[in-house]
């Protein structure tokens, strides 16, 4: 099933309108992808669930939607300037330039290990060529060539600068935010001024972050622009409450995306080595995808301690008890893309017959289809365009109208990119006023009257 799958996907996302890749008409840009008309959904849908379970299901968390460029001084506070950083190794005869951990991983590749993409830096021509007789050989042999190569690491910073203003010589520099966080510490005391949040009570938020990641790749995975969804959570600063609310939200964040329809062996929890952590972070784990190319990071939950509000010298004041201290963050970062490259792969099934995306129906960008059996039967296509126009109007989400080809055509065409439900208008419709509703998952049908066929398909919805 993992045969390929990366490509599958890739391909199935340009064809039916998930992703394209950016700017293409122009040869692309690396880094950077556009979401088509089934991919906005996708991603709304997926936005919408968070912001739901984040915000409208709590009673302790309030939402915000900062600015994208800050003041320079922020990411001076925060630290970013300084850490925010990744080591990059140059290739001294070819140039090729990657992440020092990347360099590591290209040795084991091209070892002949590994899910090779294209997305992946090409192996290097030196060691592709080398001739092995064992892999044992090959191993101690391409570590000898390849290590020897390659420049000691460089620090590189991630920030991703813009010029701001119009007279070139005045123009002053800014940046793109390289994570969404710091709008919410540099709005902690707007929030708490404004509205009736108390410790502990969490700031969430949803945006575009960018990054001038190294080597972008894997797809969508690693991206320059991409969006998170974040909280940031605030308690009082103890060992008590840091330790029991990290694992708290750690149940959360797993629970949701198992509720969602992740595969439980498909995710795991991975801590964070000293050497790897954030420069902000007392202590992290990362939730993994068990990805085709590898275990990978998903959502990072992050003991942030008082690093940020103490760097932006914000600290907070108990209404009853008149204590002033700063207080700790926990935050969960979770990246929308990464979510819908791992919900479609998660979701992928084919068979003989079919390609079937078994997207969980809150996530599916088209929520039921209409059909009438026949394109050529006037009373058919006049019943199922009237049956469409009205579940338009009810249902929460993309209803499709299909009167292509043949039933089977359409029924596979909507399976592939994972509509729950399939409403064919038929002859029997036309005297007894039902309609068949087809289910993508067990392909089985039922017949509905029609006055029932919008709950019948809301309550299957929630
Ligand atoms: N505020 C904490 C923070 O930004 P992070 O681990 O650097 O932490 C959090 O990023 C999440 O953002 C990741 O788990 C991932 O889902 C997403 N993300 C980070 N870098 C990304 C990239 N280059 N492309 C796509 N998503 C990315």
């Amino acid at each position: 099933m993992n045969e390929g799958l990366m490509e599958k996907i890739v391909a199935l996302c340009k064809r039916r309108g998930f992703i394209y890749p950016g700017s293409e008409i122009y040869g692309g840009i690396t880094g950077f992808w556009d979401y088509g008309p089934l991919g906005v959904e996708l991603k709304n849908n997926i936005k919408r669930e968070w912001w739901k379970s984040m915000v409208y299901q709590r009673d302790d968390i309030v939402g915000l939607d900062a600015a994208i460029v800050m003041n320079p001084q922020v990411w001076k506070a925060s630290g970013h300037l300084k850490a925010f950083t990744d080591l990059l190794v140059e290739c001294k005869r070819c140039h090729l330039r990657l992440r020092a951990d990347e360099k590591e991983e290209l040795i084991v590749h091209e070892r002949g290990h590994g899910f090779r993409h294209s997305g992946k830096p090409k192996a290097h021509p030196e060691s592709e060529n080398e001739q092995v007789d064992s892999g044992q050989a090959r191993m101690t042999g391409d570590r000898m060539i390849t290590d020897d190569i390659w420049t000691s690491p460089q620090k590189f910073n991630l920030l991703m600068e813009v010029r701001l203003g119009v007279i070139e010589e005045r123009k002053e520099s800014a940046y793109l935010r390289g994570e969404i966080t710091q709008g919410v510490f540099v709005n902690f005391e707007n929030v708490i001024s404004s509205s009736r949040v108390k410790i502990p009570f969490g700031i969430v938020q949803i945006g575009k972050a960018f990054r001038n990641e190294i080597t972008p790749g894997n797809f969508t995975y690693r991206s320059r622009e991409f969006e998170q969804m974040e909280l940031e959570f605030f308690i009082k600063p103890n060992d008590e409450e840091g330790n029991k609310w990290f694992e708290y939200w750690k149940d959360q964040r797993m629970q949701w995306y198992l509720s969602l329809g992740m595969r439980k062996e498909k995710l795991r929890f991975r801590k964070h080595e000293d050497n790897e952590k954030a420069h902000y972070a007392r202590y992290a784990e990362d939730i993994e995808y068990d990805a085709p190319f590898g275990w990978s990071e998903f959502e990072g939950i992050h003991h942030r301690g008082d690093w940020d509000l103490s760097r932006h010298k914000l600290t907070y004041k108990d209404e009853e008890t008149g204590e002033e201290f700063t207080p700790w963050a926990i935050e969960t970062s979770g990246g929308v893309d990464r979510s819908a490259l791992f919900f479609l792969l998660n979701a992928y099934h084919e068979d003989e017959k079919r390609v079937v995306l078994k997207l969980h129906p809150k996530l599916a960008p088209v929520k039921v289809a209409v059909f009438p059996l026949l394109a050529n039967k006037l009373p058919l296509v006049k019943m199922a365009k009237t049956i469409y126009d009205n579940l338009r109007k009810e249902v929460e989400g993309l209803v499709a109208f299909d009167d292509r080809g043949n039933i089977g055509k359409r029924y596979y065409s909507q399976d592939e990119i994972g509509t729950p439900f399939c409403v064919t208008v038929d002859f029997q419709s036309l005297e007894d006023k039902t309609v068949t509703v087809r289910d993508r998952d067990t392909m089985r049908q039922e017949r509905v009257k029609i006055e029932e066929l919008y709950n019948f398909i809301s309550q299957k919805l929630s």
